[in-house]
Parts: structure tokens; sequence; C-alpha cells
């Protein structure tokens, strides 16, 4: 069974599942897809709020969708968050965002990079003795020189992930194939948010998930 690393299911958190029902739908489809854990990570912008009522938000959304999860077909979700990364961000308590196995998941500012990025994942991830996932980091191809993602990458303690999609495009398709080449951590998110243009997508990757070792 496979699991997702990267998905707004939980209903009313964020841009992604507006209700309980479509949360249940979007469990349902991924469950058909052969997934059987789901890490849940609604986005956490620091600059909007801050984590304590975050988490309070979180934990309403878990418990009204827990509620209706009769089903033993579903999934199990972990909780998570997809934490923006911004400057001075590891100086926050960001405990109660890192899931009950030890991760993190980070989404990187849509910009070029800058070193200040770097010292944050490494600050995050020795402060809270915790495996950081950097969000597809694909999506970073056009934005980052080849210099930025040596240094990106010699960070070994970090997991990078990467949505289904990317293996629908040539271009990211042989960075994913490069990463893992070179003895990366990949992980897969489907990144859904909904069950239309953003929904769950592992049925659009099976011939890559098998030709792939990807960790889990
Ligand atoms: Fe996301």
């Amino acid at each position: 069974m496979l699991t997702d690393f990267h998905c707004h299911c939980l209903p009313q958190m964020d841009d992604g599942s507006q209700s309980v029902e479509m949360s249940l739908q979007m469990l349902q489809k991924l469950r058909l897809q052969n997934v059987g854990k789901v890490i849940a990570t609604p986005h956490y912008y620091p600059y909007k709020e801050d984590v304590a009522s975050f988490l309070k938000r979180r934990e309403v959304s878990h418990k009204s969708l827990s509620e209706r999860m009769i089903s033993s077909k579903l999934p199990e979700i972990e909780l998570g968050a997809e934490v923006h990364l911004s400057r001075g961000l590891s100086k926050e308590n960001l405990s109660g965002l890192c899931t009950e196995s030890g991760t993190i998941l980070l989404e990187l500012p849509f910009r070029s990079f800058k070193t200040w990025m770097m010292e944050e994942i490494e600050n995050i991830t020795y402060q809270f003795s915790v495996t950081p996932i950097i969000a597809h980091i694909e999506r970073y191809l056009p934005l980052y020189q080849k210099e930025d993602f040596q240094r990106l990458l010699s960070f070994e303690e970090a997991v990078w992930q990467i949505n289904n999609s990317a293996f629908l495009h040539l271009k990211s398709r042989s960075f994913v194939r490069k990463l893992i080449r070179q003895g990366h951590r990949v992980v897969l998110g489907s990144d859904a948010h909904n069950l239309s243009d953003r929904a769950p997508d592992f049925d659009q990757v099976e011939k890559y998930l098998k030709k792939y070792p990807l960790a889990h």
C-alpha cells in the first residue's frame, strides 16, 4: 500500500476539501488507488495565523472527519501540515506541526533560492529533531539554478516530496529519475485539493510507481 505524503483532505482548513463529504470522497478515491495512509497536510502560513490557533482548527476539522470515517476501507490519517517556510520560522515552536512519525512538510517560497532558506531548514531539523520533507521539489525547477539544487540536495537529512504529476512531464520526470539515481530519498504526494482539477491522482502514474524505487 502507498502513502500519500501531501494531501489537503481535512475539511474546511484551507483551499482544499470544503466539506466532510468531499473529504470522505477524496479518501475513498485514494483507497481505490491503493493508498493505505495519508498524511493530512493543510496549509500553515506563519504570517496569517499562530501555531496554536492552527492546531485548534485542525483538531476540530479532524474530529468532524473521523466521526464519519466508519468504513474500515479508508486510508489511515496521520496529522501534519504544509508549513510555508519563512525567515525566522525555526524560532517558533513548531512541534505541533510535526507528525507523530517525526516529519515536517516544508513548502519553500515560490521565488528564487536564498541561503536563509537552507539555514531555516537545517535549524528546524536540529531544533525539533525532525525529518524535513520538502514539498513538491520539482515545482522549483524553473526558479532555481543548478547550484541552488546542489546546495539543497547536499542536505542529507531531507526527504524530497514530488507531486505525482511530476511523472507526467518529461523535464520533471527526468529530474525525479536523477534524484533517485543519486540516492536521495523521494516520496510521493497527490497534493490533492478536491475531486475535480486537483483530485487524488495515484491512478494516473501507476506505471511509474512500478518502475521507480520510491521511499515509503
Ligand atoms: Fe499542497
